[in-house]
């Protein structure tokens, strides 16, 4: 199989004489893969049982003629107005209590049994129609799971939540023990009195608010679920994905990874926000972890703007084929847009596509056409893998949905926190991975820990194994706090992992962000919002508070236990904070860059025999490298790179 090159091909919104135009333009693009059929569910199925394929045979049979693969969409994202019209119940509730109308998309409940009933019906029919198609390479199902309909709070909703909850707790009793509900006279005498957590006078509790969120992913990964067992089932050759979208809250994607056959991810970093490179590694990183450091596709991007954001920057000239190749170096075997030509027409008519409203004569078709030929020549590229990443940030849905919960001692955006550690280490030179709960530590030589909130023993546990046997275990502020249910750690904060670090956690102290507490000793950093009391019992004080309530107390402290090392951060602290500890901390293992020495907003990441060196700078910059560049087949030593340049380097040296 080639490197996926292609978009989402939407050619039910254009009259036929397009299509073969658009052929043309695939072919001349070097397009490889195409998506079809994203939300064509009201084209598909006119009415109740009336299904007409005759438009997407020809689409199959266009596309197949050119040489190009299938990736067929279910075409459940969006339901046909028929029927919502006729099963009104299947429309989504907020936690008001309003129903949402029909006339965008994803406008379903996800617990709706008459959804899934329908949905199901119509992926039968595509499985039997098109499964033995020959254009087929990968089923599509769905389409951003929970994106427009994170979770839903509708009566039927409230029926499969009180099924769920029955099976994880058995009894009602278990249930009001594990809730707390003795708080505020929130016993429950049955399953039937328990609700989704809808809008309420004050706060909701807790953990019924996290056991929501787990059973919002959950259904959500049901529907996906349904519609994969019955394309699996028809054509167990085809692999069955559905496309992810980076760090996502409403869908625990550790859980979800394991029933794709293939990672793909869609990503929209804003052109406008220099840094936003960042962001774009940050979530090449994680589809590369889900996947266990198998290759992924990236299934959408934009060519250059989007229409979704309060300002629509265009990606600059190079900007979009800097984004792509970092995707590659990072792992992807696939670059994929959303859309291939841009709508006339509805709410997407102003986001950018392969081929623009401008026509071909515009720097966008030339880009794209650019990209697809080089594309051709680096084949051997496809089915390699990023090198393996020697450091991984661990995450964990459960801590950020209950860590961003009212009623917790200060605000914390988790996304936020988890990036500017990923920003910490990129700005290093160095390739992060992200690490679940269930991830083998043992690989890497060290794990950051940025504020695990939620922590069971088990993983607790398991964090202090891999420190003794020779990790590097780096522990940050507001980890293990809480246990499974969402109830203070039973002996303390930080739980079993007191011991491994050495401390004890006698007060939290967070203070306004106007007045930051300054850390001093072996790393001098400042803190942004958080600070705490720590008794340090076995550990050694590598920087002290200086300023505010814990000021002389210890900031960091590194332990020695076993073979390895375990150091807690007692803080928050602001970017170059957090890169001076990481330095203190890098210092003590054999961690390097990939090249060193390279300038700010350059990254380079190892796949396979090469070295990709990607700049998503808006000047030119001279590189401390050397090697022979595949794209111009040229040695270059020491080469000037252009804005947003790109090398792939083999036999790559620092110099
Ligand atoms: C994605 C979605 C696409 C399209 C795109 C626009 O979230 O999957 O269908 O809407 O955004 O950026």
């Amino acid at each position: 199989m080639a490197l996926w090159f292609g978009a989402d091909y939407n050619p039910e919104q254009w009259p036929e004489s397009v299509w073969e135009d658009d052929i043309r333009l695939m072919r001349e693009a070097g397009v490889t893969v195409m998506t079809v059929g994203v939300f064509s569910w009201g084209l598909l199925e006119r009415s109740d049982g009336e299904f007409d394929f005759a438009w997407l045979d020809r689409v199959l049979g266009l596309l197949h003629s050119a040489g190009i693969g299938v990736d067929l969409a279910t075409s459940t994202a969006s339901p046909p107005q028929w029927l919502t019209a006729k099963h009104p119940e299947i429309l989504m509730v907020d936690e008001w209590g309003h129903t949402l109308s029909p006339g965008s998309r994803q406008h379903y409940n996800p617990s709706s049994a008459t959804y899934r009933r329908y949905a199901c019906r119509l992926v039968q029919k595509l499985a039997e129609r098109y499964g033995s198609h020959p254009a087929l390479v990968a089923w599509h199902v769905g389409n951003e799971y929970g994106n427009d309909n994170p979770r839903d709070y509708s009566d039927e909703t409230a029926f499969a939540f009180r099924t769920w909850l029955a099976a994880k707790y058995g009894s009602i009793e278990a249930l009001n023990d594990r809730w707390g509900t003795a708080f505020w006279s929130q016993t429950y005498s049955g399953f039937d009195e328990v609700l989704p957590p809808r809008a309420a006078p004050t706060f909701r509790n807790p953990t019924q608010l996290l056991d929501f969120d787990r059973f919002s992913s959950d259904a959500l990964l049901d529907c996906y679920r349904a519609e994969a067992d019955i394309l699996r089932a028809a054509t167990p050759a085809i692999p069955v994905t559905t496309n992810f979208m980076g760090l996502f809250q409403p869908a625990d994607y550790w859980a979800w990874a394991k029933e794709v056959d293939f990672i793909s991810d869609d990503a929209y970093p804003d052109p406008a926000v220099v840094d936003s490179w960042k962001d774009a590694a940050l979530q090449r990183d994680l589809m590369r972890s889900l996947g266990e450091g198998k290759p992924w596709i990236l299934m959408e991007q934009a060519t250059s703007a989007v229409n979704w954001r309060p300002l629509n920057a265009p990606k600059r000239p190079g900007q979009m084929r800097a984004l792509s190749y970092q995707a590659l170096a990072r792992g992807a075997d696939g670059i994929m847009y959303f859309q291939w030509r841009q709508s006339r027409r509805g709410g997407e008519k102003f986001h950018s596509g392969m081929v623009p409203f401008a026509g071909t004569d515009s720097r966008i078709w030339r880009e794209v056409v650019q990209l697809g030929h080089e594309l051709e020549q680096l084949q051997a590229m496809e089915g390699t893998r990023t090198a393996p990443a020697r450091v991984a940030i661990m995450i964990d849905w459960d801590s950020w949905w209950s860590i961003e919960q009212d009623a917790t001692p200060a605000r914390v955006d988790y996304k936020a926190l988890v990036s500017a550690w990923h920003s910490a280490l990129l700005d290093h030179g160095i390739v992060t991975d992200f690490a679940g709960r269930d991830t083998d530590l043992s690989r890497y030589d060290l794990v950051v820990v940025p504020s695990l909130f939620v922590a069971t023993r088990a993983t607790t546990d398991a964090l202090s194994r891999y420190a003794e046997s020779g990790g590097n275990l780096l522990v940050t502020a507001l980890t293990a706090v809480v246990d499974e249910d969402a109830a203070l750690s039973a002996g303390g904060y930080l739980g079993s992992l007191a011991a491994t670090l050495g401390v004890r956690i006698k007060e939290f102290a967070p203070h306004p962000i106007e007045e930051p507490v300054a850390l001093v000793g072996e790393v001098d950093a400042r803190t942004l919002q958080w600070s705490e009391v720590i008794q340090v019992n076995d550990a050694i004080v590598v920087s002290r508070f200086s300023g505010g309530m814990a000021d002389g107390g210890a900031a960091l402290t590194r332990r020695t236990t076993g073979t390895g090392k375990a150091w807690y951060l007692a803080a928050d602290l602001t970017t170059e904070g957090l890169r001076a500890v990481l330095e203190a901390v890098l210092r003590e293992t054999a961690i390097t860059p990939e090249v060193p020495g390279l300038p700010a907003d350059v990254e380079a990441v190892r796949r396979g025999d090469w070295t990709i060196v990607v700049s998503h700078r808006r000047d030119s910059v001279s590189l401390p490298v050397a090697g022979l560049d595949l794209l111009t087949g040229g040695r270059v030593s020491r080469p000037v790179l252009e804005p947003f340049g790109v090398l792939i380097l083999e036999t790559a040296v620092s110099i």
